[in-house]
């Protein structure tokens, strides 16, 4: 059974290593203890039987919203979400969006949630619409190889 639940500091190498493996996107650890310490209430990962299979990290901004830019209010970032290959597609990391989304509107009261994402990362992108996110703008050359991003944001 899978369990999402907040990421704790003795997690942080797990989470640092899946993000190397399946993501290009990696971060310096200090990042990723910067935001389990600012936004613990949405840093959280996906456990089976003492494994982590996935993790998704994230943070709020303030500023002018992508959802109703004549407006400012809190922005609920997904910064990194990963789930390991072998445990795809079963439904974890809806499991993690949907969870993660929840905490940041109950803990921090944000407006709406965004991220970028590769335009040619179809499962990332499938993923977002079905949780009724939309393309807002393309971020081009967005990615350290050129690649471009789409901006995907949502009402919380
Ligand atoms: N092909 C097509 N659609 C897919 C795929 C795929 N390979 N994978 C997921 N989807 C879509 C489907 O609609 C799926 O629903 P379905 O299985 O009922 O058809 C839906 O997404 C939900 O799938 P889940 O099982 O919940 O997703 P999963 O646990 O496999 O995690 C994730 C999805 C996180 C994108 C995973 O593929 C992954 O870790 N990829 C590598 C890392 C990555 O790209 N992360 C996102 C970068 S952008 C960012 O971090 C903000
Ligand atoms: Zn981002």
């Amino acid at each position: 059974m899978v369990v999402v639940r907040e990421a704790r500091r003795e997690d942080l190498e797990d989470v640092m290593r899946i993000n190397r493996t399946e993501l290009p996107e990696n971060y310096p650890p200090f990042y990723f203890e910067l935001h389990l310490e600012q936004f613990g209430k949405a840093f959280l990962v996906a456990e089976e039987n003492g494994e982590i299979l996935g993790y998704i990290m994230c943070r709020v901004e303030y500023g002018n919203l992508y959802t109703a830019p004549e407006r400012v209010g809190k922005r609920g970032h997904v910064i990194s979400i990963a789930v390991v290959s072998k445990a795809r597609r079963r439904g974890i990391g809806t499991q993690l969006m949907l969870n993660a989304m929840e905490r940041m509107k109950k803990y921090y009261g944000v407006d709406e949630y965004y991220l970028e994402v590769r335009v040619s990362n179809e499962p990332a992108i499938r993923l977002y619409k079905k949780l009724g996110y939309n393309v807002v703008k393309v971020l081009p050359n967005y990615y350290l190889d050129g690649e471009d991003a789409y901006l995907m944001a949502r009402t919380a």
